[in-house]
């Protein structure tokens, strides 16, 4: 079978042809290590430096600095471990959200074993995070908030500016956002974030690149030790070549922020409303209208993981659960965190999207679901 049609794009995106070419031409030129103070180890560093100069003005940040990640688990556990452990002598009292990515959620699990309190806070029907529910639950010996701008397996947007304009008052506490299926996507208000993670592979930049960025006057302990890196947060060896595609990705990205959004919304709407006028055998879990990247759905009465599969076999890729821990678990917490149906949470379906998808390819997608759909027993 030659013909696929990648509808996955928030697990993971391809390669821009444009970001791997100056991938591998930054790796052929700029390959001494960015530490060494000879001249070519200089103009690594130099490039490097750049890179995140890049980063900063793209994002308009003045008082922030960019730590270079492989990609949004490792900043996000740099974030949130890195604040709880330097500021456990001001609290020691985290909060979070029912939806967020595994690598957020089980860090805070981590950080519970080792003695600090957490609080992981609901979400409505729609998957959002109310600000009364963070209202409540912020305590005296709160020390960080960590909150998902957009939920990777729904799509939902939380309020991040409401959250950010409340936390104001509370300068003691950090706010911090993962901001990978958002960035380059999705505007965000971000003026009251104190610290943010993404990835570049899903913007069509290279697995293995991402960032933490803070703000400056945000303390953070080292995750890893070793030379002393990214400013002592980040030991090892500045891959140059992937923090200089991360500032390309990130800059294609934004400049064509919104004009993908307009062609990804195209796409959204045909898709959705084709799961509307068959609610007899879907339900749509993605509610919000403002991320048109990705549409969860649920079947009523088939298995998800079998359509799927089926799919894939007529060369259609979708995803049932969120890929990073589909083979653990088999039902999607997030879904059920909105609806409590084990029965819907277990056949969930996510559509993701990329500029680079058609309007043929979602109509050849619906084509292929209606008749699996017909063929599979319920
Ligand atoms: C919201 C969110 N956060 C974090 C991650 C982890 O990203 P990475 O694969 O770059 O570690 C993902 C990946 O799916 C995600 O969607």
């Amino acid at each position: 079978m030659d013909r696929i049609i990648y509808l996955d794009n928030a697990s993971t995106s391809k390669v821009n042809p444009e970001v791997l070419e100056s991938f591998n031409q930054i790796t052929l030129k700029y390959f001494a290590n960015p530490s060494s103070i000879h001249r070519l180890g200089q103009e690594s560093n130099r490039l490097l430096e750049k890179s995140r100069e890049q980063i900063l003005s793209l994002l308009n940040l003045n008082h922030h600095e960019v730590i270079f990640t492989s990609g949004a688990t490792e900043a996000n556990n740099l974030a949130i471990k890195g604040y709880a452990l330097a500021n456990r002598n001001r609290g020691n009292h985290l909060i979070t959200s029912a939806t967020e990515h595994p690598s957020v959620l089980n860090t805070f699990k981590q950080l519970e074993k080792n003695g600090f309190e957490i609080t992981i806070l609901p979400v409505n029907e729609k998957g959002v995070v109310e600000v009364n529910s963070l209202r409540d639950a912020v305590k005296e010996n709160t020390i960080l908030v960590s909150i998902m701008s957009v939920n990777n397996e729904i799509g939902a947007i939380n309020p991040i500016k409401e959250i950010g304009e409340y936390l104001k008052k509370y300068p003691k506490i950090a706010f911090h956002v993962d901001m990978t299926q958002a960035i380059g996507k999705v505007d965000i208000p971000l003026e009251n974030v104190n610290m943010f993670s993404f990835a570049g592979h899903k913007i069509h930049g290279l697995l293995g690149s991402g960032a933490l960025i803070k703000e400056k006057k945000i303390i953070l302990e080292a995750q890893n030790s070793g030379g002393g890196q990214e400013n002592n947060l980040r030991s090892g060896t500045n891959t140059v070549a992937l923090s200089a595609s991360l500032a390309k990705v990130l800059r294609l990205a934004v400049d064509h922020q919104i004009e993908n959004y307009q062609k990804v919304s195209e796409l959204r709407d045909y898709l959705v409303s084709y799961l509307k006028d068959n609610d007899d055998k879907y339900i749509l879990n993605s509610l919000d209208k403002n991320n048109p990247y990705i549409v969860n759905f649920s079947l009523k009465n088939k298995k998800a993981s079998v359509l799927v599969e089926a799919l894939s076999n007529r060369g259609i890729m979708v995803s049932s659960l969120s890929a990073c821990h589909s083979k653990n678990e088999d039902y999607s917490y997030v879904v059920y965190a909105l609806n409590h149906d084990m029965c819907l949470a277990h056949n969930t379906v996510r559509v993701s999207f990329s500029y680079d998808n058609t309007l043929e390819e979602v109509k050849e997608f619906i084509k292929e679901l209606e008749s699996i759909m017909k063929e599979i027993k319920q």
